[in-house]
């Protein structure tokens, strides 16, 4: 069975997505598949790479990235798994594939767009389709799924571009109308690229400043107000008999020292932890998994996702965002909440690429 294992992409989340293939390489049980690791790099080239994975680790806190020396790979568009390896002027078929996971973060990869070329390639893939990839990767739709399927999550206020542009005013009083602490976001990000505490939501010229340092990655934004709380997060997966998704123990996050909140550097380059599984009365656990069940089949999510919550000092239980490819690497909250539940890192990528083949 062979499989294709796309990393990297032209997203802020470029290197993770390279760690995580990295951890899923080195997991897949060699006997029983043969792997083809495809790197696209941030220009959008797609490379054969070996499959070194090695090469896509953290050494010494430096992030890999996918380099454009390898062969370089046409993309077919239609009816064709079957990858095309370009050498200088020549070319050859690289021969189909069954499965790809495209093991990518971030927009142009879980966002619906390359889901959308596997499906005109007629081609099997892990994770969510096109819909349900686009609507979690935009908060604000996202939120308006949430919203009417009557899953709790936080307030907060979308800032598309032109209401920006052209209704500052208002938009910037809804956001005061917030109260309190407010997270500024790229609507499409991932990884909390471009995000933005802001300690008073009244504060003009703070929020205008984190408004903008968003739009350097998305020309939408969604304002967030603040939960009190702590920060958990429950893994999802497919079944494969079909019947309703199975859901992990949940994992609560501990940020290191000297982090005002869960930031890239926090995530990834620092000693912040998680406990598997949360320490958290029965009774929320349990509204957490139920929660996250229903999250994934509102969304109409396939595959596997991540869905992270707060548990508010309030005692209520809040639905922050559903990612459907969350970070894989070995290291990730995603299989670390698996393993805790049963169901070790081979296993689990085993399964994702059994939900491919599917
Ligand atoms: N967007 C990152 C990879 C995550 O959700 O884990
Ligand atoms: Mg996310």
């Amino acid at each position: 069975i062979r499989v294709a294992v796309i990393f990297g992409g032209r997203s802020p989340e470029h290197e993770i997505s390279c760690v995580t293939a990295g951890g899923v390489i080195s997991a897949i049980d060699t006997d029983r598949y043969e792997v083809v690791p495809i790197g696209i790099a941030r220009d959008g080239s797609w490379v054969l790479y070996s499959a070194d994975p090695g090469q896509l680790a953290i050494v010494d806190g430096r992030l890999p990235e996918v380099h454009t020396s390898g062969p370089e790979l046409a993309v077919p568009f239609s009816g064709a798994t079957d990858l095309i390896v370009l050498e200088g002027d020549s070319s050859r078929r690289l021969g189909g594939f069954d499965a790809v996971l495209p093991l990518l973060h971030g927009p142009l990869g879980e966002d619906g767009t390359i889901q959308g070329l596997f499906e005109m390639m007629d081609a099997r893939y892990a994770g969510a389709g096109v819909f349900a990839s686009a609507a979690s990767m935009d908060k604000v739709f996202m939120k308006a799924l949430f919203t009417g399927h009557g899953i709790p999550t936080g307030d907060y206020v979308a800032v598309p571009d032109r209401m920006w542009r052209g209704e500052r005013k208002r938009v910037l009083d809804d956001i005061a109308d917030l109260g309190g602490t407010v997270f500024v976001k790229p609507a499409r990000g991932g990884s909390s690229v471009g995000i933005s505490k802001v300690p008073d939501a009244s504060d003009t010229d703070a929020v205008t400043a984190a408004v903008e340092a968003a739009r350097r990655h998305d020309p939408k934004v969604i304002v967030e107000a603040a939960v009190p709380g702590r920060e958990v997060e429950c893994g999802v997966l497919e079944s494969l008999e079909g019947g309703a998704p199975d859901v992990s123990q949940p994992a609560e996050i501990h940020v290191a020292d000297g982090f005002d909140f869960y930031d890239f550097e926090a995530k990834y380059l620092s000693t912040s932890g998680l406990t598997i599984p949360a320490e958290l009365p029965v009774e929320v656990v349990a509204e957490i998994r139920r929660e996250a069940a229903r999250t994934f089949e509102a969304l109409g999510c396939e595959g596997l996702a991540r869905v992270d919550f707060f548990y508010g000092d309030d005692g209520r239980v809040y639905v922050n965002e559903i990612n459907t490819m969350p970070g894989f690497t070995p290291s990730s909250a995603f299989p670390q909440m698996w393993a805790e539940s049963g169901l070790d890192y081979t296993s689990l990528v085993d399964r994702m690429i059994q939900t491919a083949l599917r």
